[in-house]
């Protein structure tokens, strides 16, 4: 029988660090590992923690590039770790720092949930109808035209994984911006007919109506 390949050697380099812990200090640790086929970057690190750093913290759910639990900066760029396939980094080293703009909760573990409640709130992320209508929640849901919903559908597919927010300087400047995650979630309440804020208004309006409702917000 032969003998089956050896993968090459890659090696990951962590940024560590504690904020809850007085006497972490940010540093690096580089791990060395044998590539597997189809090695993706979350399964390097269960690898790495199970075998060399049980203490090293990411976060992940789903695996799957579903959950938005694993973005974190490799080499300089925000991806999911769950998407990011060791394969297409051919130096075989990766740099990996967890993602800014958010609260750091420990090495890669970030809470981008804290953020994306405030900025739920700040978009009033809700259906809006304020024509004081009864609801009666024994009938059937109202029917939606199904291109409508399809739309509606589409906008709802984002992941929130918060890569697009960190990928922008903005958020670090303007503690109040939304990012494109933010915007998302205004053209899905645009788009649905059961809110009833200003719609059907050209572009430029829209636009326009959008800067006013952020600058309000400050
Ligand atoms: Fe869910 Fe990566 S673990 S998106």
């Amino acid at each position: 029988m032969s003998e089956q390949k050896k993968g090459r050697e890659i090696t990951i380099s962590v940024l560590k660090f504690n904020p809850q812990s007085k006497i972490s200090k940010p540093h690096y640790v580089d791990y060395k590992l044998e590539e597997t086929p189809g090695m993706t970057l979350f399964i390097a690190l269960t690898k790495i923690r199970e075998e060399y750093d049980p203490d090293l913290s990411f976060d992940f759910v789903c695996r799957a590039g579903i959950c938005g639990s694993c973005g974190m900066v490799v080499n300089g760029k925000p991806a999911l770790a769950c998407r990011t396939l060791i394969a297409n980094y051919p130096e075989g080293k990766l740099t990996l720092l967890p993602m800014p703009a958010f609260e750091l909760i420990k090495d890669l573990s970030i809470n981008t949930g804290k953020w994306m409640d405030s900025m739920s709130k700040r978009v009033e992320s809700w259906i809006v109808d304020n024509s004081e209508k009864e609801v009666d929640i024994s009938k059937l849901e109202e029917r939606v035209d199904p291109d409508i919903a399809d739309q509606t559908f589409e906008l709802d597919r984002c992941i929130e994984c918060g890569i697009c927010v960190a990928s922008c300087g903005t958020m670090l400047m303007r503690p109040n911006f939304v990012g494109p995650v933010g915007m998302n979630r205004v053209a899905r309440f645009e788009v649905d007919p059961h809110d009833k804020r200003p719609k059907h208004l050209p572009l430029q309006n829209k636009i326009a109506y959008l800067r006013r409702k952020l600058v309000a917000l400050r």
